[in-house]
């Protein structure tokens, strides 16, 4: 038999995943994605750690929502949907486009209009997507698809979709393969909390023995923080449009795995996230989008709080969930280029005479 082409994460964690033989493998070639030592965090946050960042804006549609879709969109031809609908901040909407274009059946998303980054807009426009933009937040959004999947028979890929879920748990799997066990502690940005949810899920299925598990540590951004408030926040705001999320769908999911692995769940600014979006980009060499800063943003106030008490020597895993490129009007704010030079070497010695 010939191989599956690509061969995605179904294939690779099969008999950890919910599908059988006569499951049709909706696949991009998802998962396996680069874990990417950090030495300037490392030089930063001292204590002899080991410090990675795995890289989930190198999937096919540019975010984690990969793992997640290639399961939801499998599931959905085995049961033979009709079609599939998710409400998104983008990324979600982006990864469904493209495997329901790539499965053959339509796809609905629906939008917080004007606060989804272009990049994901042009995603789910051009792999052909219904886009229907609504007045309100994102859950404002989660709630009328719910309603919509309901009453006209649509599958609902987001989260609360259960093989979103077991998809996106295989980010762990890849980690605990890689290092040979798990790394001492793991941090991730939490909007919707699928995430959290999934990746503790992950780790308690490959690694037995509870004590070895990491400490999940979950980050939320300032203005969009309910977890951390303790109740929903009705007009959540941030820079990071991806985890502008004001009512998790999986909430308890995160407290469980906060609590259950000795992690937390905590709140980065606007501001904490925006210098680790400039650091990962400048120094580690990775351009992630703004709601996956929060991961590193986070791992850095702790340290700078003296709140990380971890034993030296940890190994310290950072999820960057999606692409810089994702975000072009963020990663253009504010930056001027310079007037064009004549294509001669004196004119460029000049500039870099003027630029010295
Ligand atoms: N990072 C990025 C880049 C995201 O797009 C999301 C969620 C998260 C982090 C948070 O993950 O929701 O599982 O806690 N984006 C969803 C979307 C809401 O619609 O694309 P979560």
């Amino acid at each position: 038999m010939k191989p599956p082409s690509p061969r995605g994460l179904i294939e690779r964690w099969r008999e950890h995943l919910p599908v059988s033989d006569a499951t049709p493998i909706v696949t991009l070639g998802e998962g396996d994605t680069p874990l990417v030592r950090a030495p300037a965090l490392e030089d930063e946050i001292g204590g002899d750690h080991a410090i990675y960042v795995k890289f989930e804006g190198a999937n096919p549609t540019g975010s984690f929502k990969d793992r997640g879709m290639t399961v939801a969109l499998s599931k959905a031809m085995e049961e033979g949907s009709r079609g599939v609908i998710c409400a998104s901040t983008g990324n979600t909407s982006a990864a469904a486009a493209a495997y329901a274009g790539r499965a053959g059946i339509p796809c609905w998303v629906v939008l917080p209009a004007g606060k989804v980054a272009l990049g994901k807009l042009a995603q789910a426009v051009v792999h052909g997507a219904q886009v229907v933009p609504v007045t309100g937040n994102f859950d404002a959004a989660l709630e009328l698809v719910r309603t919509v999947a309901r009453e006209e028979s649509l599958t609902l890929v987001n989260s609360v979709n259960p093989y979103r879920i077991e998809g996106q748990k295989t980010l762990a799997f890849e980690i605990v393969e890689a290092f040979g066990g798990a790394p001492t502690a793991h941090f991730l940005p939490v909007g919707n909390a699928g995430n959290i949810t999934a990746t503790w899920r992950g780790y308690r299925e490959i690694v037995p023995n509870a004590e070895e598990r990491p400490r999940l540590f979950g980050y939320q951004a300032a203005g969009a923080a309910p977890i951390v408030a303790g109740h929903p926040i009705e007009n959540p705001e941030t820079i990071a449009t991806a985890i502008r999320i004001g009512n998790p769908a999986s909430w308890e999911g995160a407290v469980n795995a906060a609590t259950e692995s000795g992690g937390a769940i905590a709140a980065v600014t606007d501001d904490e996230i925006l210098s680790a979006y400039h650091l990962l980009a400048s120094r580690v060499g990775i351009f992630c989008e703004p709601a996956s800063a929060a991961s590193v943003a986070g791992l850095r106030q702790r340290h700078a709080r003296g709140e990380l008490d971890l034993p030296a020597g940890s190994t310290i895993v950072c999820t960057l969930t999606g692409h810089g490129l994702k975000d072009p009007d963020r990663a253009t704010h504010g930056v001027t280029v310079d007037d064009p030079i004549e294509p001669t070497l004196d004119a460029f010695r000049t500039r870099l005479e003027s630029n010295a």
